[in-house]
């Protein structure tokens, strides 16, 4: 396959020869005390920065405020207005960032400014579509949640506003930027598990706030939340709090787990591969335990074709959430091929390579020997059987990198990997799993023109 050669297999296994070579000369290289494992230190050179760029934050709640922390970390970038349509936000945003901070309920207020230079959307995902779009077109560059649009159907209006305006569109499935990501991707391509044949990942909780059971404010009423707003492009009912506090497990607003989880592993995934995505999507699942009136499953298993492509042979992949899971607690993500496999993280790469040993068949080596073939019993030297890729101490991140990469693509007239097509990419497949989930059958998709194939 094009993305195989038995020339990058060879490169590879000679750079990790190269590599472990230099173990006892190089400080980025580290010798470990166990047996047959190798560990490399991953870092990342600081991009430079020179104009100001003032930011405004449309969603000030979890992830809204965490992503704006991030981005003030990155030199030259200052936060000058913020948007929520509850007021506690809006009143623990001026306590956290300043009394001088331009707040409001209306995100259009924002856009009229003229000293925003880019949005951070962080609403739920109900609201992605339309915010990004009429941010891009009042000249705004944009950096939104995952996943990029609510619906399959919303796609291909954000990614002909990012055309036609030409703005930096970026989502916010930040792993695509980490160091972890970016060294498997160059694995990969090294050919260092080989042919990629099948991947697997999860996220695992089981806590009331990891399967979406928010706070609830105690002076949550019609007076502090604009309900007719978060309502006013879906369907119109009476104030709700719950469906306001905890919209995730909500269809109006929410996306399910798989908009809202499995998406960063198609993210990742795509990134690593250069996959366009599958083309035939299944899911199952099932609510079993968090009954609070939610419309989503709480386990859900999705598996997924991937056809042959310019950049990879054919794979599959498998993917699970699980929000009664007593055990994992985690997640993680695994990429397994014809000769190894790899566990990745947003810091670090486990490299585990097929052992290859001589075989001990006494039939076997009649045979070698009466091919002339000498059969020793001397022991030999073994290569590293496992490879630990893991970031410098002090590494800030896949959030931090992502919005360096944003603010640079801002700055330098440049380009993001993750933008509207590529968030498209990755958001279409999770959305349908929700529709296969919904309507009980496999769905047929299009990854390379972005669309549905009808039955
Ligand atoms: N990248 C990640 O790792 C990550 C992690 C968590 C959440 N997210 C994404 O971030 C988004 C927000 O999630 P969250 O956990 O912060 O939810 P949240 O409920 O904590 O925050 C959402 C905020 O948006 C406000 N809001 C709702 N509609 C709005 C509108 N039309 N205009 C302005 N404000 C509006 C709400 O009042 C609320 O304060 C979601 O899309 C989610 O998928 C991403």
């Amino acid at each position: 396959m094009e993305n195989l050669p038995a020339s990058s297999r060879r490169k590879f296994i000679k750079k990790m020869g190269l590599a472990t070579a230099a173990v006892a000369t190089s400080s980025h290289v580290l010798a470990s005390t166990t047996k047959n494992v190798y560990v490399e230190k991953l870092k990342r050179t600081p991009a430079s920065v020179n104009d100001k760029i003032n930011i405004a934050l449309i969603g000030a709640g979890g992830m809204g405020v965490q992503d704006t922390i991030t981005a003030l970390q990155v030199p030259n970038t200052k936060l000058v207005a913020a948007c929520d349509l509850y007021d506690g936000r809006l009143k623990e945003a001026q306590a956290k960032w300043g009394k001088d901070l331009f707040i409001s309920r209306h995100y259009k207020e924002i856009l009229n400014r003229n000293d925003v230079d880019a949005v951070i959307i962080a609403t739920p995902d109900h609201w992605h579509q339309q915010i990004s779009v009429d941010a891009m077109r009042a000249g705004k560059h944009v950096y939104c949640e995952k996943p990029m649009v609510h619906d399959i159907t919303e796609g291909p209006a954000v990614i002909k506003a990012q055309t036609e305006t030409g703005k930096i569109f970026q989502v916010g499935s930040q792993s695509v930027s980490s160091l972890g990501n970016e060294k498997a991707k160059a694995l990969l391509k090294d050919g260092a598990i080989g042919q990629l044949n099948y991947a697997e990942g999860f996220w695992a909780r089981h806590s009331p706030i990891g399967a979406w059971q928010y706070l609830i404010p105690a002076d949550a009423s019609p007076a502090t939340v604009d309900w007719e707003t978060f309502i006013s492009n879906t369907h119109k009912r009476p104030f709700d709090a719950t469906r306001f506090f905890r919209w995730r497990n909500y269809l109006d607003y929410g996306t399910g787990m798989a908009g809202d989880l499995f998406v960063h592993l198609f993210s990742s995934l795509h990134f690593i591969t250069n996959s366009f995505g599958p083309n035939k999507i299944y899911a199952s699942g099932g609510l079993r335990y968090w009954k609070d009136g939610r419309e989503v499953p709480d386990v859900l298993l999705g598996t997924f074709d991937y056809p042959e492509s310019k950049a990879h042979a054919p794979f599959n992949l498998s993917l699970r959430c699980n929000f009664v899971d007593g055990t994992s607690g985690t997640t993680y993500l695994k990429l397994v091929g014809s000769e190894g496999s790899m566990d990745i993280t947003w810091d670090s790469v486990t490299l585990k390579r097929n052992k290859t040993t001589d075989s001990d068949d006494p039939f076997y080596i009649e045979q070698m020997k009466k091919a002339g073939t000498p059969v020793t019993d001397r022991k030999r030297i073994l290569p590293p059987e496992e490879y630990t890729f893991a970031a410098e101490k002090g590494y800030k991140g896949g959030p931090y990198d992502h919005f360096v990469n944003f603010f640079t693509a801002i700055r330098n007239g440049g380009k993001v990997t993750e933008d509207a097509v590529f968030g498209y990419r990755a958001a279409a497949p999770a959305l349908l799993c929700n529709d296969s989930y919904n309507q009980d059958k496999a769905i047929l998709w299009n990854p390379e023109n972005m669309q549905l194939i009808k039955k």
